[in-house]
């Protein structure tokens, strides 16, 4: 049988509701002799492990599909593999919260951190590192009636037993792609609407998140996809989830400097792995001349590309730059922080001990930015992405399979002391970016986005998250995004909200 075919035979399968049981389909799905490599793709409907799923004294019954493959020709089955868990009604013809085994979005949860490697998510609380003794999002999303396929991804740092680099960008973001294309490949043995599936992730995977939404079925990506093995079809998605995405790195080091240029003082965050946990350690200290003056430097080249952004309010209103950095969009980000602001107020919290804030009758009149970033902080030497040393996350994320580390940017090329560093191509850098995709011809983007950004993350700067939602509005998307009141950089801290959301807009559809 041609995969084409057997696909056929699988998608008939849906005819009825209680056909979705496995056995039913698979007589349809056995590989026959002219086995190619997208039958190898096909998900074993009967290879499940009964689970049974509790999160704050609620339990749910599910099947277990661990450790996918999601592709056919492997660089790392370690991680191109995805946890899928479906609640086992939807194999016994009942509903979950509303939603049954044909309307039950799907939620794709990537555990990216750091752009590091990172195996996919289970049903399980964590014991340990940043999630332990919080609720499980997966689980969470099980009781609310979801599907949950959770990616695993290729990240930078890995090797083959070679030594070659093999997560270099932009694996993670072709891994998630070939997961989006495997979910929708075996439509007719999983349950779930694979036209709802909502993606999310936080950080570094919020990056990806909202680069999976903005760059639906780009070309860019198809040679990548095709020669790790990936399901033919679409890989668009329909939502996105992003928590404090590490988003735009091309323009993020200039952000940051907009931002924080004249704090010169900075709490910064050493960021180690150990057993897979990012490991955070605090060092304290004072920019050097030197540093004060790459921040100069960056600070104004952030407003020229604000403006050839174009961005607008909601109401018409564009947003720009003056050559100080001082205008339109800056009071724009501003908004934002005293929305939040006034949500603390309504709920009775006092903020009286803020000096930047102007509260009059329980309303925020004012808040000065300046002040405001003053007392949430430095903590990014500059360039905050793409180091002089090439010595960042980021360089290494922009590595090749040879060279473990390369700039990205124009400045830091022209200011390098890593001689001979080496810089990615610009249609790699495109590649790893949501915002080169927002409006384009050649993709199709995600018209559902939430995106939270804390107020007190220092990741990157406050404009990064404020040009990705701005943008898709400017598209006619519906974006909900705000800055929760003295948050940090996390995610999946405000799960109740996150599933009414993504309930809402799956059943708005
Ligand atoms: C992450 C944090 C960063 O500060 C960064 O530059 C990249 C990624 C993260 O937490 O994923």
């Amino acid at each position: 049988m041609s995969s084409q075919l057997s696909r056929r035979a699988a998608l008939s399968c849906l005819a009825g509701t209680a056909v979705l049981m496995g056995t039913a389909c698979s007589t349809a799905r056995q590989p026959s002799a002219a086995n190619t490599a997208a039958d190898s793709l096909h998900l074993d409907p009967t290879r499940f492990e009964p689970q049974a799923v509790s999160v704050g004294g609620q339990s749910i019954a599910v099947r277990a599909y661990l450790g996918v493959l999601y592709i056919s020709k492997p660089v790392d089955a370690a991680y191109q593999v995805m946890n899928i868990y479906v609640p086992e009604a939807y194999f016994q013809g009942a509903k979950v919260a509303g939603f049954d085994a044909r309307t039950a979005p799907v939620f794709f949860p990537n555990q990216v951190g750091g752009y590091m490697p990172a195996k996919p998510g289970t049903a399980q609380a964590a014991t340990q590192g940043p999630g332990a003794g919080k609720p499980s999002t997966i689980g969470t999303a099980l009781l609310k009636g979801f599907v949950v396929a959770s990616p695993g991804a290729r990240g930078r740092t890995l090797k083959d037993a070679g030594g070659t680099y093999t997560g270099k960008a932009p694996a993670a973001i072709v891994d998630l792609k070939a997961a989006v294309r495997y979910l929708r490949w075996n439509a007719g043995v999983l349950p779930g609407d694979m036209e709802k599936i909502i993606s999310s992730g936080t950080s570094a995977g919020g990056a990806l998140s909202a680069l999976l939404g903005a760059s639906g079925n780009s070309p860019d990506y198809e040679s990548y996809l095709q020669t790790i093995g990936a399901a033919p079809g679409r890989d668009d998605i329909f939502a996105v989830s992003a928590y404090c995405p590490i988003t735009n790195l091309e323009r993020a080091d200039a952000a940051h400097e907009w931002l924080f240029n004249g704090v010169n003082d900075y709490r910064a965050i050493q960021v180690s792995m150990l057993d897979f946990n990012m490991v955070r350690k605090e060092v304290a200290g004072t920019l050097t001349p030197a540093q004060m003056q790459v921040s100069n430097a960056l600070k104004p080249l952030f407003p020229a590309y604000v403006n050839s952004l174009q961005l607008r309010t909601p109401q018409g209103q564009v947003l720009a730059l003056d050559a100080h950095g001082n205008g339109s969009f800056k009071d724009w980000v501003a908004t934002y922080v005293q929305a939040s602001a006034q949500g603390q107020l309504d709920a009775g919290k006092d903020l009286n001990q803020h000096s930047w804030l102007t509260v009059q009758g329980g309303k925020v009149r004012s808040l000065d930015l300046d002040a405001f970033v003053r007392y949430a902080g430095r903590m990014k030497l500059p360039p905050a992405f793409d180091a002089l040393d090439a010595s960042s996350g980021e360089n290494n994320l922009f590595g090749t399979a040879s060279t473990d580390n390369r700039h990205f940017t124009d400045f830091s090329v022209q200011h390098s002391t890593a001689g001979g560093a080496g810089r990615a191509e610009d249609k790699l850098v495109k590649m790893m970016n949501a915002m080169r995709y927002i409006g384009s011809q050649d993709a199709r983007n995600a018209k559902r986005w939430r995106i939270r950004h804390g107020t007190i993350d220092r990741d990157t700067s406050l404009a990064i998250p404020v040009i990705l939602a701005t943008a898709l509005q400017n598209q006619g998307y519906a974006v909900d995004f705000a800055m929760p009141w003295d948050q940090g950089h996390a995610g999946d801290y405000d799960l109740e909200q996150l599933f009414v959301w993504m309930t809402q807009v799956a059943k708005a559809n």
